[in-house]
């Protein structure tokens, strides 16, 4: 019989590393949500004492380019560092967003355990993507269920006031409510994402 550490993906992590989860958040442009994401849910484990038993990353889906992940394709904002309005506000709320911005690849289909898209065109544009790459042989290790490792951010809100979100809004054209609106959805969403995976409702093994 498995013992429950065994069930557990997180509580299974070795401190070397062995078993550590991989989650990667992604948006449109990864210069405002996703890097975000990635900061308070690394902040989130490191507050859990779980910062080795994770990988955490960050990426876009071409920030509004259509061939991003075609062969030669173009994404909006790769290297560019995080939008200082993004900054700003995550900065006031002790978040610090450090991460540079970089295209969704082949490899990350394969790679990470879980992906977390902001938006529902988040979630289509992975799919669009990652079923290219499959048609294409350039994903390895046979991933052919990679959807199931699919989720939206706003699955894991936890606090009544945010739950009518469907969303994880982009707010590139929004005033600085939309920022704040990014942390406060951000916040509750990456506390009850880190609370499923420690119960092992999410990630590898769950399902
Ligand atoms: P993000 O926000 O997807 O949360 O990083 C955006 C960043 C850039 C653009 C749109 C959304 N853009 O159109 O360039």
């Amino acid at each position: 019989m498995a013992s429950s550490t065994a069930r557990n993906p997180v509580a299974a992590a070795s401190p070397t590393g062995k078993t550590k989860t991989k989650v990667l958040f992604v948006c449109l442009g990864n210069i405002c949500r996703s890097p975000t994401a990635e900061a308070v849910f690394r902040a989130a484990v490191e507050r859990a004492g779980l910062a080795d038993a994770f990988i955490i990353d960050s990426c876009g889906t071409g920030g509004g380019s259509s061939n991003w992940y075609l062969p030669g394709g173009f994404s909006y904002h790769e290297g560019d560092a995080a939008d200082p309005r993004m900054t700003q506000v995550a900065s006031a709320r002790g978040v610090r967003l450090t991460s540079r911005s970089r295209p969704l690849q082949p490899e990350d289909i394969s790679e990470f355990d879980v992906i977390l898209g902001m938006d529902d065109a988040n979630i289509a544009a992975i799919k669009r993507a990652a079923n290219h790459w499959l048609q294409e042989g350039l994903v390895k290790d046979g991933v052919v269920d990679y959807e199931r490792k699919l989720a939206l951010m706003t699955e894991f809100l936890r606090e009544e006031r945010w739950k009518k979100y469907t969303s994880v809004p982009d707010p590139y054209y929004s005033g600085m409510d939309g920022f704040e609106l990014v942390l406060d959805l951000l916040e509750d969403a990456c506390g009850g994402l880190l609370a499923d995976l420690q119960a092992g409702k999410v990630g590898p093994g769950a399902r």
